[in-house]
């Protein structure tokens, strides 16, 4: 994917800002609070139908307007075609999605289309903290390859509801265990989706990561969210007991996880910042990596901050791997860091300035 032209109206602090981005890296620098994020932030919702900072829909619509429109025009590689792609929001009303104008489209079929890669200074979140961000990784992965997982996925959210209810109400074992019967099929599906995904993923990740810090070992396991000696019927009549008393199944697929470990031990408490930060690019590069092997059509990089926390030499060695990959790139930066223009082949600088481009 290759965005042509990007168009934010009433976005954030942009009234009406328009760019034509280069097919290679795109670097927007300005002060802070220009509004360089707020560029970011408009592609990851062509992409995600959500802000990356986790703010509502809402809250960017430029204030004392009534709608925020973004809108891109995007070459797709794979299928050799032009679309338009917007995302606009007002208000009172739902968010509207059109490709190729027709409005009628949902979000999954943006996001199927447009796979985006964003990568800003709360991103390390996802090595340090619960599991959920982890698995949502696993899960966009999988996503773009296997076309079934969300048809699976939603069913087996919709049973372990009913199982979680069903438990908190105390309702008898027997009930429970008619839940596990539809349960159990939905998640080792799952777990297959993913341990194959990860599989795929760890080769990737192995390589980036050595290239990126030889100076350490850093390994990739998959956890498919119940212990790894039990099969998952045995677990949730071992687990049964406490998942009474506490109201909620605490095993299955929705606890899948991906472990971190550094030099043998496990990485949460061990890591610098920085290395925080490089374990966080390599695994989402290795991502990138994965789906333009199985795709034509490549996915978009965003990078919000560039210089938070990683020196010049580690800079270049991520910027090699992402030039090789041939994404295209959106960085944000506060000064010009010129280190890393020599990477690619083509480059565009935008001065971000009140809300506006120079
Ligand atoms: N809905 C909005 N309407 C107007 N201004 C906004 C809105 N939301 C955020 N802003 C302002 O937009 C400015 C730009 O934010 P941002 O894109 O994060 O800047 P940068 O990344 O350049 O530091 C900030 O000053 C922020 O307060
Ligand atoms: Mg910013």
């Amino acid at each position: 994917m290759q965005i042509q032209k990007l168009t934010l109206h009433h976005f954030r602090n942009h009234q009406q800002t328009c760019l034509l981005p280069d097919p290679h890296l795109n670097y927007l620098y300005g002060e802070n609070a220009s509004g360089k994020s707020s560029v970011l932030e408009a592609i990851h919702l062509l992409g995600f139908g959500k802000s990356f900072t986790h703010v509502k829909l809402n809250d960017l619509i430029h204030h004392g307007s009534r709608e925020f429109v973004v809108n891109a025009e995007v070459f797709d590689e794979e299928r050799s075609l032009l679309m338009n792609v917007g995302f606009s929001k007002s208000k009172s009303q739902k968010s509207k999605i059109q490709i190729n104008r027709d409005s009628t489209q949902k979000l999954s079929d943006l996001v199927q289309l447009f796979p985006i890669q964003t990568l800003h200074p709360t991103s390390s979140n996802l090595i340090l903290s619960q599991s959920k961000l982890r698995r949502q990784l696993i899960d966009w992965g999988v996503f773009h390859v296997e076309h079934q997982f969300q048809s699976v996925w939603r069913r087996y959210a919709r049973v372990l509801e009913q199982r979680n209810r069903a438990l908190k109400y105390r309702l008898t074992a027997k009930i429970i265990a008619s839940w596990d019967q539809q349960l159990i099929p939905l998640a080792l599906k799952l777990s297959r989706f993913r341990a194959e995904y990860v599989e795929l993923l760890r080769e990737r990740f192995n390589t980036t990561i050595e290239y990126v810090m030889p100076e350490n070992s850093v390994e990739l396991d998959f956890y498919r969210g119940w212990h790894p000696e039990f099969d998952l019927p045995e677990a949730l009549l071992k687990q049964l007991p406490q998942d009474f008393k506490q109201g909620y199944s605490s095993v299955g697929a929705h606890r899948a996880d991906l472990m971190f470990k550094m030099n043998g031990l496990s990485v949460k408490g061990v890591l610098s910042r920085g290395q925080v930060k490089l374990i966080t690019f390599a695994i989402k590069l290795a991502q990138l990596q994965l789906l333009t092997e199985s795709t034509a059509s490549k996915p978009i990089l965003l990078i919000d901050d560039l210089n938070s926390e990683l020196d010049e030499h580690k800079r270049s060695l991520l910027f090699s791997l992402i030039e090789q990959m041939g994404l295209q790139t959106f960085v944000t930066n506060i000064s010009i860091d010129d280190s890393i223009f020599d990477c690619f082949p083509s480059y565009k600088l935008f001065h971000v300035k009140q809300g506006g481009l120079e």
